[in-house]
C-alpha cells in the first residue's frame, strides 16, 4: 500500500482513539532535502481548533506530542517510521526508515511499468476532446499543443483508473465548406485530383476575391445551405475532402504516435442539432435576433448564436449537440476540452448554454485554454500567413536528432535500423517535451536549440539519463533477495524521496490538468540522479553499497520510463 495511505490511516486512528473528530487534515510531502521530514501533517492543528473544549491539552504543539505517543504504538508504522517529531506551532513530522526505503525500492522494481498506476478514478468516466484539426487544411503547428497535451491528459487519467474516452472533434462542417464547394464548382475542378495544399489555396484565393466581389459570400452560403439540406452531389464532394484530409492527418498522428479513440467530427452532429433546438424551445431559451436564433446569456457574455439569419447552423450549436450526445452516451464525470485560449469566449458560451439547457453541471466542463506557440523570432507562420505544416516540423526534428546523435557520438554502436528508431524517438520526444514541460496556460517558445539539447530540461536529457541507467543495470541485474546493510547517503535519500512522491505528482497533474508537473518531477529525478552519478560509482566493490545502488538505479530508470510514457514520450533502451 502506498505510504501516504498508511500514514493517513494511522493518523486517523490516533485521532479516533483520542475521541477527536476526523478533521480533514493534510499530509504534505516534504522537500527533497528531508530536513523537516519526509511527510508532515497539520492534524493536531486542525483537531485542536475544532475540539478545543474536549481536549485536555493547552496548545496544538502539545496535542501533536500526544498524537506521536499514540502513533509510536501503531502497528502499521512499525519499521516504516524512523522518527517523528512535533514542530511548532503543531505539526507532526515523519521521517521514514531505511527499512522502508529498501522495501519501497523493491516495490518500484516489482511493479515495473505499473509503478504509479492508481485506482482513484475507478468507476468514473472522463471525455477528453483534443487535437480536432480543421478539415481541408493541412495539419498545422497550431494543433500540436492540443494533440500533445490532450494525449498526455488521456494517459494520465487512464493511469489513475478512470475510463477515458478521447474524441477528435474534427472541424469537418460549416460555412468554409460552402467556400470550397463554390470554388471547385466555379473552377470546374475534379475533387479526386485535389491535394490538401490546393484546398488551402482555393480558400485563400476566395478570400482575396471577396474584397472586390462581396456577393461571392452569398454563393458560398447557398452552397453550404445545399450541403446541409443533403444535396447528394455536394455531399459526395464534401466526403472526398474529408477523406483526403484524414489520410493526411493519419501520417501526422503516426509520426506523433497518437491514436484517438473516436473521431466524431462536427458533421456527426448534423442530425442531432435539431434535438438541441427542440430542447431550447421547450425551455423557452431562444430569442430571435435580426433573423438569427440565439440564447441570451448573462450580461457579461455575448448571446449564444445557434442558427444564423441565413438558416445555417453554427459551430456553437454543434458543440451543444456534442455535449448532449456525450452526456447521454457516457454520463461523464468531466468533459475536458484541450483547446487553445483563443476559444475562451466560445466555451464560456457553450458551457453557460449547456447549463441552461440542463444537460450538465457547468462545473463538469473544463476548458484547458492553452497558450500560443511561437517561434523564437515571433509568430510561427509562413510568410503568406499560412500555417506551418506540422509534418515538416516533425521530420525536421527527426533530422536534427540524427545530427545531434552524430555530434555527441550517441547510438553510434547501434545497427543502422536502431539508430533510426532512436532518432525518431528523440526527435519526436523532444518536440513533445518542449510543450509538456511548461504550464499549458502559458505561451511557449519553439526554439530548436533548446528543444534538441542534451543538457537542461529537455526530452533528450531525460531519455539519455534513462538509457544510461538502463546500461548500468544491464551490466548487472539488481539483487532482490538481499537486504543490504547500508545507510543511504543524502544524495541517495533525496532521489528516493522524489520517487516516493511520484504517485502524488500524477494525481496533482491530473487535478490541475497540468502534465508539466510530471515533466518537472522527472527532470528533478534525472538531475538528482546525475548529481549522484557524478559523485559516486554504482558498481563499487563493497557489496552492500553495490546492491543498494543498483536497485536505486533500477527504480530511477523505471520512474523515468513510466513518467515519460504518461507524457507520450518513448524512452529508447539504448542511446
Ligand atoms: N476545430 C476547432 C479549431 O481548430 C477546435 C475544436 C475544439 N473542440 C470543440 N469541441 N469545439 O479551431
Amino acid at each position: 500500500m502506498e505510504i501516504e495511505n498508511i500514514l493517513k490511516g494511522a493518523i486517523l486512528s490516533a485521532l479516533r482513539e483520542m475521541d477527536l473528530s476526523d478533521c480533514d487534515f493534510d499530509l504534505e510531502s516534504g522537500d527533497q532535502s528531508g530536513i523537516h521530514g519526509d511527510y508532515a501533517t497539520n492534524a493536531a492543528l486542525l483537531a485542536f481548533s475544532k475540539d478545543k473544549k474536549n481536549t485536555t491539552v493547552k496548545n496544538p504543539l502539545e496535542l501533536a506530542r500526544k498524537i506521536i505517543k499514540i502513533l509510536e504504538r501503531e502497528a502499521s508504522l512499525q519499521g516504516v517510521i524512523a522518527k517523528m517529531e512535533a514542530a511548532p506551532p503543531g505539526f507532526v513530522n515523519f521521517y521514514l526508515s531505511e527499512e522502508f526505503y529498501w522495501h519501497f525500492l523493491l516495490e518500484v522494481f516489482k511493479r515495473g511499468d505499473d509503478f504509479g498506476r492508481q485506482s482513484v478514478g475507478q468507476g468514473k468516466t472522463i471525455v477528453i476532446d483534443y487535437s480536432s484539426p480543421n478539415v481541408a487544411k493541412p495539419f498545422g503547428v497550431g494543433h500540436l499543443r492540443s494533440t500533445v497535451i490532450g494525449q498526455a491528459l488521456y494517459n494520465i487519467f487512464s493511469f489513475l483508473g478512470y475510463r477515458v474516452i478521447g474524441d477528435n472533434h474534427l472541424g469537418d462542417w460549416g460555412t468554409q465548406f460552402g467556400v470550397l464547394l463554390f470554388q471547385i464548382d466555379q473552377n470546374k475542378l475534379d475533387a479526386d485530383k485535389l491535394t490538401i495544399e490546393d484546398l488551402e489555396k482555393l480558400y485563400v484565393s476566395f478570400h482575396k476575391r471577396l474584397d472586390k466581389e462581396p456577393q461571392l459570400q452569398d454563393e458560398a452560403r447557398s452552397r453550404f445551405r445545399r450541403l446541409e439540406s443533403g444535396e447528394p452531389k455536394l455531399k459526395k464532394i464534401w466526403q472526398k475532402l474529408v477523406d483526403l484530409s484524414l489520410t493526411e492527418y493519419q501520417r501526422v498522428y503516426q509520426l506523433l504516435g497518437v491514436e484517438i479513440d473516436l473521431c466524431l467530427g462536427e458533421s456527426f452532429y448534423q442530425d442531432k442539432m435539431a434535438l438541441v433546438l427542440a430542447d431550447a424551445h421547450k425551455k423557452n431559451l431562444i430569442v430571435k435576433s435580426q433573423g438569427a436564433l440565439v440564447i441570451p446569456l448573462k450580461d457579461s457574455l455575448v448571446p449564444a448564436m445557434l442558427v444564423k439569419s441565413d438558416g445555417a447552423t453554427t459551430y456553437l450549436l454543434r458543440d451543444l449537440a456534442t455535449i448532449r450526445y456525450r452526456v447521454e452516451k457516457y454520463n461523464p464525470e468531466l468533459i475536458i476540452y484541450e483547446v487553445g485560449a483563443d476559444h475562451k469566449l466560445h466555451f464560456s458560451q457553450v458551457f453557460e448554454s449547456a447549463q441552461k439547457l440542463g444537460y450538465i453541471d457547468r462545473k463538469k466542463l473544463v476548458h484547458v485554454a492553452h497558450g500560443m506557440i511561437r517561434g523564437r523570432f515571433g509568430k510561427l507562420s509562413t510568410r503568406a500567413g499560412k500555417s506551418v505544416y506540422l509534418e515538416k516540423i516533425l521530420t525536421e526534428a527527426i533530422d536534427r536528432a540524427k545530427q545531434l546523435a552524430a555530434q555527441a557520438g550517441i547510438a553510434k554502436s547501434l545497427p543502422e535500423g536502431e539508430q533510426k528508431e532512436v532518432a525518431k524517438k528523440v526527435g519526436i520526444g523532444a518536440v513533445k517535451y518542449n510543450d509538456l514541460k511548461q504550464n499549458p496556460k502559458t505561451n511557449i517558445v519553439f526554439d530548436w536549440e533548446k528543444i534538441l539539447s542534451l543538457e537542461g530540461n529537455s526530452g533528450p536529457y531525460l531519455q539519455y539519463t534513462y538509457a544510461r541507467a538502463r546500461r548500468i543495470i544491464e551490466k548487472e541485474k539488481p539483487d532482490l533477495l538481499k537486504t543490504p546493510n547500508y545507510q543511504p547517503k543524502n544524495d541517495e535519500l533525496s532521489i528516493i524521496r522524489l520517487i516516493c512522491y511520484f504517485e502524488k505528482t500524477i494525481r496533482q497533474s491530473a487535478k490541475n490538468f497540468s502534465p508539466n508537473l510530471i515533466a518537472n518531477h522527472l527532470y528533478q529525478i534525472a538531475q538528482s540522479y546525475n548529481t549522484f552519478y557524478g559523485r559516486h560509482r554504482v558498481l563499487v566493490k563493497d557489496q552492500e553499497t553495490r546492491i543498494f545502488r543498483l536497485l536505486l538505479t533500477a527504480a530511477v530508470a523505471q520512474t523515468l520510463k513510466n513518467g515519460l510514457a504518461l507524457l507520450g514520450i518513448e524512452a529508447p533502451e539504448k542511446m
